[in-house]
């Protein structure tokens, strides 16, 4: 109601007993009925909260999990922990709505990012938030696969790499909700029974970093064990897992030792 009538939270509680007008109702009732049919709330008002900023979100964008947190907080804790405040260079894989590159940027003064998508119309509403958070002039976007188009357009090796990728498994696929499932765009969320996004990453991961650089990727449930024996290859240390909110291991961190 605040969004359809653009009130203020306070409106709703001092109007309270006050009979809407029948074009207020209307404008109401069709916000309603969207979401009754299963349409998330974000893509309703166009917003989503992560890390203390709003950010813009539409259809074309995954809605930022609070989950998600916990990879910025991690990544934020590592990187400051090994580089301070001095310039670092890091990768955010599968950009979407921008919220990780946006709120690392936010955080590390030093920090410049290079943000992917395979999606065109995600990175519009990514570089939309980064200019709103005036970080635009520290994050440079790029469209195409994974970190393909960091190997043709960058040639700096970055401190860090940190990645939210697809993780439904197709099997998954059917146990989403309605408002996940039939709203948000599918190449967010599911990945092939491989997690070919994982490996993939973790792959071409030892040729961006420098060497002790980090990589940080957020996990489904139940694919720690599988995402760790990627790692299981020389050059590579796992430093830590941690866990959500719910106790589901959420965060791998991993150290490429070059
Ligand atoms: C789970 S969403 C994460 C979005 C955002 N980083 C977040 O945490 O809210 C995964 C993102 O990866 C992108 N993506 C999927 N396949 C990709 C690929 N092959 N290469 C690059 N990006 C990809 C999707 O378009 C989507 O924006």
């Amino acid at each position: 109601m605040m969004h359809a009538l653009g009130w203020e939270r306070v409106r709703l509680y001092r109007d309270f007993l006050e009979p809407l007008s029948p074009p207020d109702f209307h404008r109401f009732w069709l916000l309603v009925q969207r979401r009754a049919r299963g349409e998330p709330l974000q893509y309703i008002t166009g917003h989503q909260e992560f890390w203390g900023l709003d950010f813009k979100v539409t259809p074309a964008v995954l809605i930022p999990r609070p989950e998600t947190e916990l990879l910025v907080e991690e990544a934020v804790r590592r990187i400051r922990g090994a580089w301070g405040d001095t310039e670092v260079w890091l990768a955010d894989v599968g950009t979407g709505s921008g919220c990780i590159a946006v709120a690392l940027a936010r955080e590390l003064p030093g920090a410049r990012v290079v943000a992917t998508d395979v999606s065109e119309a995600a990175l519009r509403v990514a570089r939309e938030n980064a200019l709103r958070h005036h970080v635009g002039d520290r994050i440079r976007f790029y469209q195409g696969h994974m970190v393909d188009p960091l190997r043709s357009n960058f040639a700096r090796r970055l401190n860090a790499v940190v990645s939210n990728p697809p993780y439904v498994l197709p099997q998954e696929r059917d146990t989403l909700g309605v408002d996940v499932r039939d709203h948000e765009p599918p190449e967010a969320l599911l990945t092939d029974g491989k997690l070919s996004h994982y490996q993939e990453l973790i792959g071409m991961a030892p040729e961006l970093l420098v060497p002790g650089g980090l990589l940080l990727l957020e996990m489904g449930s139940g694919q720690e064990d599988r995402i760790r024996s990627f790692l299981q290859v020389p050059g590579w240390e796992v430093m830590e897992t941690r866990k959500d909110l719910q106790g589901i291991p959420r965060c791998l961190v991993a150290r490429h030792l070059g």
